[in-house]
């Protein structure tokens, strides 16, 4: 048998229209949003049961192929495309959508890995609660896809990151067999926590197909503002008291404009700040009497069109760090400097350092910029995978962040969960 026949046979009637080899229809998996890394599949799957999706990993150990599992595609580094033209199958989970009924007893659903945040955040609402992740590509981005990264969004603040939402999973190892974890008890100390350690592994250890996850009563209407700040030092020292954030998001004065000039929206105060700080508070924030600030429902667009906005000036080196808030300010001058003459363009969740810094201008495979911006972030205390993960982008680079000791410690679970390394090859380790 050849691996596409093996495949068809585990998708049995859904192979026609779900089993893709036509480079037109396929060249899109391969491709990551932020176009700085392209590699064709061998083939696409789009599996629609759990049982299909151990059927394809199935088939693909017994022809030792690396399986890419795939969500929205609304990844920034390189972690949910193949590394190398036609090796790899890509297993998109986008048909995995389907919505459980919310458990209002424990206030928690089971959904697909495939169901869109977007889906997700309407079934909490129907039921008069909400899901605590929230990020601008909500539309396209999937449960399974920020399971697997850990993703972080604009609520971390108030709710935490993904980890901090998920209280069981299900997915297919390597060798096809399935792990379930989805009674979803509130305590349950049985043995390793097989769930977590799956959370932010990024497709390496498992393909996870069924995600369940807790839900918040919502919070009674609250006030966004956005404040024109002189400095970085300054809106950090705005952020409003830790039990009063519900959302906290920089911006600079580039990208503002840039946004504003390329979505239509107008400039949001009457002048043009250095720095620009959006929170969302219970009410009405405790400022100083001499900042400009403006209340209004729709600010988060400034923010969230930032990603588009910068993607118009070309392939932007992205990239998704922590840094020290009290170090902020001097950092991303650092960085400022380093990159120069490229521009730079910082937007960022405040509240956790964790910034976004695009480099508009080095030629899309120079990655000596990459080692430059990421090593002095963590010369400084930072992490240089905040909330997207660490990808294919940032593999060789881990050690600038964990010791030799740890990413032993990594191998060997890699080694003994995966040890014909198919899932996800080149993205964490490298
Ligand atoms: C965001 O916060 O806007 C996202 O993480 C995407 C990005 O970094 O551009
Ligand atoms: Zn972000």
């Amino acid at each position: 048998m050849t691996l596409l026949s093996d495949l068809s046979a585990a998708l049995g009637s859904d192979a026609e229209g779900h089993l893709l080899t036509d480079p037109a229809l396929i060249d899109a998996y391969g491709t990551d949003w932020t176009r700085r890394w392209s590699h064709r599949p061998l083939a696409v799957v789009r599996p629609g049961s759990m049982e299909q999706v151990s059927g394809v990993v199935s088939a693909c150990a017994r022809h030792a192929t690396p399986v890419v599992a795939q969500g929205g595609n609304t990844g920034l580094v390189a972690g949910g495309i193949p590394g190398e033209d036609d090796t790899a199958v890509v297993m998109s989970s986008t048909r995995l959508d389907h919505l459980g009924p919310v458990d209002a007893a424990t206030r928690q659903v089971t959904v697909g890995a495939g169901t869109t945040l977007a889906a997700l955040q309407s079934k909490a609402r129907s039921a008069g609660l909400v899901y605590g992740v929230d990020l601008g590509a909500r539309d396209t981005a999937t449960v399974g896809g920020t399971v697997a990264t850990n993703a972080g969004g604009l609520r971390v603040c108030r709710y935490g990151d993904t980890r901090a939402q998920v209280t069981g999973l299900r997915a297919v190892l390597a060798d096809g067999s399935v792990v379930s974890r989805l009674d979803g008890l509130p305590k349950d100390g049985a043995g390793y926590d097989l769930v977590q350690l799956l959370v932010g592994s990024e497709g390496t250890l498992g393909v996870v197909t069924d995600v369940r996850v807790r839900l918040h009563e919502p919070d009674p209407p609250g006030v966004s503002t956005l404040v024109g700040c002189r400095s970085v030092a300054e809106a950090v020292s705005l952020l409003p008291p830790t039990r009063d954030r519900r959302l906290a998001e920089l911006m600079t004065r580039d990208g503002l404009s840039l946004t504003c000039a390329v979505t239509g929206l107008p400039m949001p105060l009457p002048h043009n700040w250095p720095v620009y700080l959006l929170i969302e508070t219970p009410d009405l924030p405790d400022l100083p009497d001499d900042v400009e600030a403006v209340v209004d429902e729709r600010l988060i667009d400034y923010r969230e069109r930032h990603p588009e906005a910068v993607a118009t000036l070309g392939v932007v080196h992205k990239y998704d760090v922590s840094i020290p808030l009290d170090r902020l300010d001097t950092v991303l001058a650092q960085v400022a400097d380093l990159v120069a003459p490229h521009r730079l363009f910082v937007y960022g969740h405040l509240a956790e350092g964790n910034m976004h810094l695009g480099v508009v201008g080095p030629p899309p495979d120079d990655e000596t910029i990459d080692a430059a911006v990421l090593g002095l972030i963590a010369s400084v205390g930072g992490s240089i995978a905040s909330e997207h993960g660490v990808g294919r982008a940032k593999a060789g680079l881990l050690a600038l962040n964990r010791s030799a000791g740890d990413i032993t410690a990594m191998r060997a679970v890699k080694a003994a969960l995966d040890p014909q390394m198919l899932l996800n090859p080149g993205v964490v380790l490298p």
